[in-house]
């Protein structure tokens, strides 16, 4: 696995069935499953609910369907917009030729807007952005709620997957993350 490499959701699915099985092929079994184990235990002490399938929807079947054919997902992937400016962003996608019936328009918005809300600003949205959305939606990040020592554990069993990102970002996004995603209030 390369950084550069897209792996497809099926291949995310499959990779994890025996856990690490692709950790394997790159010969660092033992410290991806410590890495992930620790991962998986402060996740489920924080009471996240990060191990949720999310259920294809609607919303998801119509983007699908109608945003993937002159691009990719990937500039949905990278934005982080409110209702107004999905709203705004799918009318001119439509312009443009983009297939959905006006009926189906606002079960789309409310999806957008679940998948790829808006992020607070601040140093560090950019690399969520730009990086963290190479392999998963970045639903997997915005559900879950950790510490800076959780999140860390994280960013590290992401690099260890061969997520691209550069050292001197590290810290950056940790900050970032932690400020906004940290554990949830009781
Ligand atoms: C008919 C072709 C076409 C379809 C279908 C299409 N897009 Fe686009 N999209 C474009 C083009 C061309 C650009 C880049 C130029 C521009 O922004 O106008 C773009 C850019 C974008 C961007 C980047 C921001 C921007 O405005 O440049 C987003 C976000 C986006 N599309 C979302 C969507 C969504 C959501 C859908 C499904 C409703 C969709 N697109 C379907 C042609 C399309
Ligand atoms: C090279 C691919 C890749 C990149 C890039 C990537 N991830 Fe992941 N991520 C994964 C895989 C694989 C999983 C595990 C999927 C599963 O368990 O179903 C995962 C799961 C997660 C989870 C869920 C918690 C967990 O441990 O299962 C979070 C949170 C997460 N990633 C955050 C991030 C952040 C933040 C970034 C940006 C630094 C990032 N990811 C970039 C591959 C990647």
């Amino acid at each position: 696995m390369t950084a550069n490499a897209r792996p497809s959701l099926d291949w995310l699915q499959t990779s994890f069935g025996p856990a690490g099985a692709k950790a394997a092929q790159k010969g660092n079994v033992r410290h991806f499953s410590l890495t992930l184990a620790a991962t998986l235990v402060t996740a489920s002490i924080a009471g996240a609910a990060g191990q949720d399938v999310p259920k294809p929807e609607r919303g998801e079947q119509i983007m699908n369907a109608a945003c993937a054919t002159c691009h990719d997902l990937r500039p949905i992937d990278t934005a982080a917009l409110d209702e107004a400016g999905w709203g705004r962003e799918v009318k001119s996608m439509i312009e443009q030729g983009a297939e959905v019936k006006s009926d189906d328009v606002p079960a789309l918005v409310d999806f957008l807007v679940k998948r790829n809300g808006p992020l607070p600003e601040g140093p560090g949205k950019d690399v969520l952005l730009n990086i963290c959305t190479r392999c998963h939606d970045l639903q997997r990040v915005r559900r879950e709620r950790n510490t800076a020592e959780g999140w860390l554990e994280i960013l590290d069993a992401m690099l260890n997957e061969g997520a691209p990102l550069p050292e001197k970002d590290l810290p950056v996004l940790l900050r970032y993350l932690a400020r906004n995603f940290g554990p949830a209030p009781h």
